[in-house]
């Protein structure tokens, strides 16, 4: 396994790897790598030559007031990981190297991004676009793996792939869960044992959301208010949002005829958690 540090020598591997007729699959992360990030990298894997993953914390992404410096970093556990994942390449440049002092294009996208975390986290999606972009002319990729844990990033990227023309397939994982439901993130190491049990709620939210879809229950309020009445309880357990959005615009719909998410962001403290499911017939 390689691991390349800059952007220039990313980029010349990547054109030669193209030019011998690889097809690069990739796995974008910012690290701290847990089941989720390498179920996505498994996916890729079997469709691809060569595999690259990359590890890199984003400072475009976090506001000033968000975890950037916080954010857990394993650098030697990601890359032993990765190896035993069978990744070809790991990624892994300084912010400095990726962003020039006075860097000014960025790729905005200006319809999903200001919906569910795009309302509290201002700028969030604007950070998340231009590096997948940067990283993807850095790549080369011809498949790209995100998770469906981050609904909406999904749904941003495919959007810019398909509005930018960029040469990539975009690839669904599903959502990784830790045996009792929580959703497999790298914030779950913030949480105190209490805020770990608490943070249950939110799959226990999505159960019932989805128990009453099955009953035929096709009225968004009702949805939203069943998720609330499971989490409002809950001390220490502040809702940022409990949505219902259409699956393909993200706008949020009153009756449920096609698919749609039940997505969510709630605080624990100073750590925000978020999860979805989709909802169809
Ligand atoms: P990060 O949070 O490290 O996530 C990297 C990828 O792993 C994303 O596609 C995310 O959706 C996926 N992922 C995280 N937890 C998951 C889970 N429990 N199950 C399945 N997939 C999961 O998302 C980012 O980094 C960044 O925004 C990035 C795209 C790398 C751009 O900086």
């Amino acid at each position: 396994m390689e691991v390349i540090r800059t952007p220039k020598a990313m980029q010349q591997r990547a054109l030669e790897l193209k030019r011998e007729g690889c097809v690069i699959g990739f796995v974008p992360t910012m690290g701290f790598l847990h089941e989720g990030h390498l179920s996505l990298m498994r996916l890729a894997r079997a469709r691809c030559d060569v595999l690259v993953a990359s590890i890199f914390v984003n400072p475009a992404q976090f506001g000033p007031t968000e975890d950037l410096d916080a954010y857990p970093r394993s650098f030697e556990r990601d890359e032993a990981l990765c190896e035993r994942e069978g990744v070809d390449i790991v990624f892994y440049p300084d912010a400095g190297n990726m962003y020039a002092d006075d860097a000014s294009v960025w790729v905005d996208e200006e319809s999903l991004s200001g919906v569910l975390c795009g309302v509290a986290r201002e700028g969030h999606f604007r950070g998340v676009c231009t590096v997948v972009a940067k990283l993807f002319n850095l790549v080369q990729p011809g498949l790209a793996v995100f998770g469906e844990k981050d609904a909406q990033q999904l749904r941003i990227i495919e959007r810019m792939v398909r509005d930018l023309n960029f040469p990539v397939d975009i690839i669904r994982g599903p959502i990784i869960r830790e045996p009792d439901g929580l959703a497999m993130s790298s914030r779950n190491k913030y949480l105190s044992g209490r805020q770990r049990e608490d943070a249950l709620c939110l799959r226990k939210s999505l159960d019932q959301a989805e128990e009453l879809f099955g009953l035929g229950e096709r009225d968004a309020k009702v949805l939203r208010q069943a998720m609330a009445d499971l989490i409002d309880p809950v001390p220490g357990a502040e809702i940022e949002y409990i949505e219902i959005v259409d699956d393909a615009s993200l706008a949020a719909v009153d009756g449920i005829n096609g698919v749609v998410l039940a997505a969510l962001a709630v605080r624990f403290g100073a750590t925000r958690l978020i999860d979805n499911a989709m909802l169809h017939v």
